[in-house]
Parts: structure tokens; sequence; C-alpha cells
């Protein structure tokens, strides 16, 4: 029982005053829950200061001590509905009621962030300060009052008010800051509740304020001069006439039975929420009722927690692989002694990059904290130190590539490392993967394990061979039977006729999506037109900006790619877009001469503009020009040409009028 006090108390100081919890919420909770146990089974053996009886953590220094007017007590924990249903009964049974007449709960959620307590005198905010150890906080008033949502000022306020609730970090916020982390090639932070703490306890005010923090109100702490309130439904009603967030998720029900929908409905809704929820939070309704429950030394006995399923634990780190990209880019990974976490087995998490390995400083033989919240994909949190064992060495990241054995390559301005052997089969088989997945070229049947087979039996080697499998050759392999080969061939049979932006997306070019496929494919109309495009006259369509046309047009310049497109065509793939006719055909019959150089069209894309409208654009004009397009610097010889012939000269506003309706312009027709 002492270690376990002397571990709890280890971990509440880097919970409470480092920020820096060394274990999941879960392991803390287990550990205080065995030592709840023993100190049941033989109270002789309880102590005064025992960490069950206590509240966090103490004050640090760097903030002045503020002593709360009324205590900021915890909460009790519940884990599932059998540990709920009987704390109902304790309240029934406290109260002398029978469970049946509904003793009326008022649900809320248990936000992932820090306690805050403001006090507000004559309607001015005059303090904000942490939970501490629940008798004596930190002022943080400066830096609350950056949190937008909290109010400065209060009309109509009591003589004194205080107000709880949570500080907590949006998900879409921590995950901008993590991107503007990795970016920098600084650690990524460990979770938003880590990061709102951290966030909250800075020395200068100004980085609190770009943290872009929020504020949920849930409890009234010392109140003088307010209204008559009955319920806690009220106060809460009350808190948000008065200006504060009270979170709208909260509902009052009459029995535990509702309680318990309440709790099943966030166990499956969690992440439809903008911000991280770890549970319920259950509160009596009555204020007459609470007051008669009263409270243990560390929490109240009419409020109760009801904790979700954790989304960190620790396991062991077995081993740090790197896995290659359809890019070639090599990225660690993580594999791990299987655990259950978020609501599914893991056991390979990433690790992004050499540089966050290195700023983790996560070692194979390492427990580590691993962390997988929905639908995010798993991810290291970072090790336990305090359970490192010496002498364990750090990883280097391997020189060369795993899989073909090429040296890596890590450029100067990327983050990443790369594999640049285009032939590397991992690279070649992610890439058949990605060219026949659901986004790009949908071959139904063609898959991870497909790919890997035909690939290793010398059937494919690029994306280009999927038109020219041999079929009979498939049938001879093993595991490939009749229905099998036949629903693979008609996979491949129907995509030869999907669209040429779905082609475009399967190459996988960098930078390059399907809305810039879509783009490419309308404005050009053939895959040929695209691969022999240059680089303005890419960058000239909608949509398609420099560094995509430049990757485009990077790519078209292979000889890779060439041998690709001839694979396509020998292969009857669809190389046309969508017909021509979808563009109107505005200008039939016209011709239309550009000179001098526009802002917004290439010499290229120009003409391709007035082509694809069914217009021609010849080098020279004549009597027939419908119009002279004349940009800066024209050419002198089709200026006066222009003039002499009386052809419309206009310029490049109007031209792309006429590119909208065929039409000259009013103005320039009449003149
Ligand atoms: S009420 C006396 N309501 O959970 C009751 N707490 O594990 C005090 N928390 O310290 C707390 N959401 O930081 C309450 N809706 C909610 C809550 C909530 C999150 C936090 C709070 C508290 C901790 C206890």
């Amino acid at each position: 029982m002492d270690a376990l006090r002397a571990e709890i108390a280890g971990h509440n100081r880097a919970y409470h005053e480092d920020d820096a919890p060394q274990i999941p919420d879960v392991e803390y909770d287990e550990l205080v829950r065995e030592l709840r146990a023993l100190e049941e089974q033989h109270p002789e053996l309880s102590t005064e200061d025992s960490p069950t009886h206590a509240v966090g953590g103490a004050p640090s220094a760097t903030f002045a001590p503020v002593e709360h007017a009324v205590p900021m007590m915890s909460l009790d924990n519940s884990f599932d509905h059998d540990e709920l249903r009987a704390w109902s009964s304790r309240i029934a049974r406290g109260l002398e009621v029978s469970e049946e007449a509904g003793i009326g709960y008022v649900c809320e959620l248990k936000i992932d962030g820090i306690a805050l307590s403001m006090r507000y005198e004559n309607g001015v905010l005059v303090q904000g300060a942490t939970r501490g150890n629940g008798r004596v906080g930190e002022d943080i008033t400066a830096n609350i009052k950056t949190i937008e949502v909290i109010p400065h000022l209060i009309p109509n306020a009591p003589a004194v008010l205080e107000v709880r609730g949570e500080v907590y970090l949006p998900v879409a916020s921590f995950n901008a800051l993590n991107e503007a982390q990795e970016a920098a090639g600084l650690a990524r932070y460990a979770n938003p509740r880590n990061t709102a703490a951290g966030s909250l306890r800075q020395k200068d005010p100004a980085i609190t304020a770009s943290r872009n923090l929020a504020f949920w109100a849930y409890q009234l702490g010392q109140v003088e001069g307010g209204p008559d309130l009955a319920t806690h439904s009220a106060a809460l009603d009350w808190l948000g006439e008065l200006g504060f967030p009270v979170n709208p998720e909260r509902r009052l029900v009459a029995t535990i039975s509702d309680v318990l929908g309440f709790t099943e409905h966030w166990q499956e809704h969690r992440h439809d929420l903008a911000y991280e929820i770890d549970g319920a939070v259950v509160k009596v309704d009555s204020l007459t009722a609470q007051r008669r429950l009263g409270s243990t030394a560390r929490a109240p006995r009419w409020a109760m927690a009801f904790k979700l399923p954790p989304e960190e634990r620790t396991t062991k780190l077995l081993a740090i692989e790197v896995s290659i990209g359809r890019t070639g880019k090599a990225t660690p990974f993580a594999v791990l002694e299987p655990v259950f976490v978020g609501g599914s087995t893991v056991q390979m998490a990433t690790l992004h990059n050499d540089a966050q390995v290195k700023v983790k400083d996560v070692r194979p033989g390492d427990t580590v904290i691993v962390r997988k919240a929905g639908d995010v994909i798993p991810e290291v949190v970072g090790p336990v130190l305090a359970e490192r064992l010496s002498g364990l060495p750090e990883w280097t990241f391997p020189t060369d590539c795993p899989t073909c054995g090429e040296p890596l390559v890590a450029p100067e301005d990327e983050a990443h490392t790369f594999c640049v052997n285009p032939f590397c089969p991992a690279r070649q088989q992610m890439q058949i993967e990605y060219f026949a997945s659901r986004s790009a070229m949908d071959i139904e049947g063609m898959g991870e394990r497909v790919v890997s087979r035909f690939i290793e039996e010398g059937l494919i080697s690029d994306i280009g061979d999927i038109f020219s499998i041999d079929w009979e050759r498939v049938r001879s392999l093993d595991r490939f039977g009749e229905t099998t080969v036949d629903n693979l061939r008609a996979g491949v049979e129907a995509s030869r006729r999907r669209p040429l932006s779905s082609l475009l997306v399967g190459l996988g070019i960098r930078h390059f999506g399907p809305s810039g496929a879509e783009a490419l494919a309308a404005h050009f109309g053939h895959l040929d037109a695209i691969a022999s495009a240059d680089v303005e006259a890419i960058a000239s369509i909608d949509g398609v900006g420099p560094v995509i046309a430049q990757s485009v047009a990077d790519y078209f310049s292979t000889e890779q790619a060439q041998t690709l497109v001839e694979k396509f065509r020998a292969g009857g793939v669809n190389l046309e877009g969508p017909e021509r006719s979808e563009v109107p055909q505005v200008l039939a019959g016209k011709a239309i001469v550009v000179t001098g150089s526009l802002e917004g069209f290439s010499r290229d894309s120009a003409a391709d503009a007035i082509k694809s409208r069914g217009g021609k654009n010849p080098g020279s004009v004549s009597k027939k020009t419908f119009a002279v397009v004349v940009g800066s610097e024209p050419g002198a010889s089709k200026v006066s040409k222009a003039e002499e012939a009386g052809v419309p000269m206009i310029d490049e506003a109007s031209f792309v009028q006429i590119l909208e309706t065929g039409e000259l312009p009013p103005e320039v027709d009449s003149a």
C-alpha cells in the first residue's frame, strides 16, 4: 500500500504540476482503485495523507497561490452500468426515497480539459484559478482573460459569483497546431488535454491567446446575492443567461435508466463532437438533495463520473520499422505488442518521420503510450521513461531502403526521407494498389494480396501491365479459381472505360488530386494532349496552381510516363476526356488571333481556350478574322493589319467575355 501511495503521488505531480502525465488516465485510475480496495479491506493501514483522500496535485511556484472560497472537489468514477446503478441505489437510500419515483439527474458530458474556477465581483472578472490540490490553486487570471468565450464583464451579476468549468482545446485547433509543429520540425503535442493544460500555464499570456482555447461552464462555486436556485439544471440555465458557454448536450432525466441511455449514446457518438470527452458526469438535480447527501473528503456523493473506454494505453514497443509509400516516402512505424485501445486492437502505429522519432525518443524495448481516438490512425505518444531499462540504445533511421536496398534520400526542404528508385518493388506495389483503388480506377478484386502475388509471379511490374495480364497464367496459379479470375478480369475490363480523370488520378502524380484531374481532362480532352502540354498551358487552367502544373509536366517528361501511356494505349484504356461538346461551342467558325502577352493565359492556353470552343487560332490576321486579342507588347504587323482590315481589337477582359458568350462586347461591336 505504501508503494502504491508513493506511485500515485508521483503520477499526481506529473499530471497536475508538470502537465506531463507518464501513464494514461485508465492506468492511473486502476492504481487508485487498487489502493482504495486495499484500504477498504485494511482500514487500519489507511493513512491520513493517502492520495485516495486528496484531490490532484500541489500548486506550483510559477503562479501565485489562490485559496478557493469553496473547495474544488474531484469526482468518483464508475466504469460500467452496474456501478452507476449501485450509486443510484445509494442515493435513493441516502435520501430515503424510492428509486422508481425518479430522483432527477442532470447528465452532462465529461469534458477532457482542465478545471477552472473564475471569480466575478460585482460583475467584474477578478480572478481565474486552476484546481491545484482542491483547496489552493494557481492564479492564471492573465491567461484566462485571453480566452475569447470567457466574459470579462457580467451585467446584472450578483456581488460574488464563482463559475467553475472546463477549459479545453477543440480537436480542430489541436490538429492544426500539430501540423504546424510538424512542419517546423518540432514534436507533436500528445493530446488536446495536455496541450490545453500547457497552454493555460504559460508565463506569457500571448501564447495562451494564440491557442484558441474554449470553455464550458458546469458548476457554481461561491455565490452571494444571486437568485434562489432550487436545482442544478436551473443553475446551469442561469449561467447560460449570464453569458457563459454552457454545454448544450446536457439532459435533465428522471431515472438511472435514462442516465444509462445517455452514456450509451455518447459512447457511440463521442467523436461527433468538436472537442474530446472522457465520459459523462451525472449530478443529482435537486440542490436540497445535494446538501443532504453531502461529500466525502474528496468528492461529492451527489455526483458520479462515468468513464468511457480509454483512448490511450501503454504497451511494449517491439520494433521500429520503415514502410515505403507509393511516392517513395519512407515512414517509420512502431510494431507493438497488441493492445486494445480506442475500440480496436492496435499492433502498428505511425511514427510520422525521423524527426518525430528523435523528439519523442522512443526506443525498441520501451513501454510506450499508444493513442487511438476514433477513426484517427493510431499514434505512439511517447515512452514511459520510468519503465525504460538502462542501456536501451536509441533507434537510428536506416540509410538504405528496406525493400530494394537503394540509399534513402532526405531532400533539404522536406521533413521526410525517400526511396527514389522508381523500380523499388515496395513503391510499385503501393502505386498499383492505389491505381486499382476506389478513388482511382476502381478495379474490383485488385487488392493488396492480389497485387503482391502478381508482382511476385512476374505478371505485372507497373500499372501499365494491368491491361496485358496473361490470364491463362493467372488461371494456373494456386488459389486463383475460375470465378476469382473471371471477376478480376471483368474488373480490369470495366476499368478500361473509366473516365480520363480517374486514369489521371491513378497515376499518383504528387500534389495532383481529383479536382485537378477533372479540370485537366475537361480542358485537354485527351491524355496525349496533357502529356505534351507545357507547364504554362497546364497552369493556365482554372483550379490548377503552379505547383501542380510543374508536378504534372515533370511527371510526363519522364521516359517511364511515356512508356505507361503507350501501355495504356496498347491495352485499350480510354484516354479521352469528357466530350468536347460539353464545352459550349460558342466560337464555332470564328477565327481569333492573339498578339502580345496576356496575364491569365499563355500562348498555348489561349489557343486551347479558343479551339475547345470550336474556334480557330490562326497565326495571322485577315479580313475574315473575328477579333484580335491585344496583350502587352503586341506584334506591330498584326496590329496594323487589323486596323487596315477593320478587324475589332480587344483587350484581355473582352477576350474572356468572348470565351463565355461567343459575342463581341457591345461597346467593341459598335466601335
Ligand atoms: S463537476 C463537485 N462536471 O472532471 C463537482 N466536472 O474527474 C466538480 N469535468 O475536476 C466537477 N466535465 O475537471 C464536473 N461536466 C462536468 C465535467 C467535470 C469535466 C472534470 C473536472 C473535474 C474532473 C473530475
